[in-house]
């Protein structure tokens, strides 16, 4: 049987250089798809797959991430003065029990891999969640609970994956297949990280959601710097497949959105908006004005 998984990292200590200006002083994560922020997505996901542990690895100028999770007494107090229970319900979904979460320095910015490897301590001897924030999942059942769901079944490493256009590739951690089966789920037999255009072994991509062994942790003790001069998470991944451990892809069901990029985060934004009961009509309305005009603009 396999063990539960409960605790979640979630590593948000990159530079977010994509989203300059405005990442100088706000976390990337921090930023609003409609009126919650990404980190809100990804708490709400977690919590949704069982999560009860969650760990943030943190650098300079994240703050706005811990006071966001903390208590506002004086905002709960006036809501509570002004009768707004729906807000002090919206508020409650912020709120952490005591002792639930943490928050771990990475103290430079030295990839994906070492920002995980950052909560080794706080993970011990357990299997652990990794979300990254900025892939937002829009799905019927969340994606981390489907791929929960799916690692009760084999057990191992997990990582979300999904197919991408050939000339996408080189952009992502690509996988390559030992087997496809029925229901989403794929016996890896290698992993790369961003490969050269041309040599990619599947379109299958790495997507950020992970569930991981706690041998993964290991992998990452010392580990020397791989693509781009970081070091992968991927790699040490790929280390459990060469030592005879299993490692699935999960194909899940539900659209992701590239919130690290400008154009995902737009794309995002307008889905979210259309999405919801209290803005669809408005807004549906402003994008049909808008639309053929700015087409006519080009
Ligand atoms: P990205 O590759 O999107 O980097 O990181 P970034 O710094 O956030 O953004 P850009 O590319 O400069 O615009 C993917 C995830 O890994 C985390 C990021 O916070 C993000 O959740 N990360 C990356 C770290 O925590 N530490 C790192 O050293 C690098």
């Amino acid at each position: 049987m396999t063990r539960k998984v409960t605790k979640a990292i979630f590593p948000v200590a990159g530079m977010g250089t994509r989203f300059l200006p405005a990442t100088k002083s706000v976390p990337k994560e921090i930023m609003t798809l409609v009126d919650r922020p990404l980190i809100q997505y990804a708490i709400d996901e977690a919590r949704a797959a069982g999560i009860t542990d969650f760990i943030f690895v943190t650098s300079r100028g994240k703050s706005a991430l811990e006071d966001y999770f903390d208590r506002a007494p004086e905002l709960e107090h006036a809501l509570e003065d002004k009768g707004k229970k729906d807000l002090l319900e919206v508020l409650a979904t912020t709120n952490m029990e005591s002792g639930r979460s943490a928050y771990i320095r990475q103290h430079s910015p030295k990839g994906l891999g070492h920002a995980v490897w950052c909560a080794r301590r706080l993970i011990g001897d357990e299997p652990f969640a990794v979300i990254l924030p900025d892939d937002v999942i829009a799905a019927d059942t969340p994606c981390l609970q489907q791929m929960v769901e799916a690692y009760e079944e084999v057990g191992g490493s997990m990582v979300a994956a999904m197919r991408v256009p050939e000339d996408k590739a080189s952009s992502y951690g690509i996988l390559d297949l030992e087997s496809e089966s029925a229901g989403g789920l794929s016996k890896v037999r290698g992993m790369v990280e961003k490969p050269p255009a041309g040599e990619a072994p599947s379109n299958l991509a790495v997507i950020g959601r992970y569930i991981l062994t706690p041998d993964v942790m290991k992998h990452l003790n010392g580990a020397a710097a791989g693509a781009g001069g970081e070091i992968q998470l991927t790699d040490a991944i790929a280390r459990e497949i060469t030592e005879g451990r299993g490692v699935h892809g999960f194909q899940f069901k539900g659209q992701r959105f590239d919130c690290g990029s400008k154009a995902g985060f737009l794309q995002a934004t307008v889905s979210f908006a259309l999405a919801r009961d209290d803005l669809q009509e408005e807004f549906y309305r402003y994008l049909n004005e808008i639309v053929p005009l700015a087409h006519a603009a080009e």
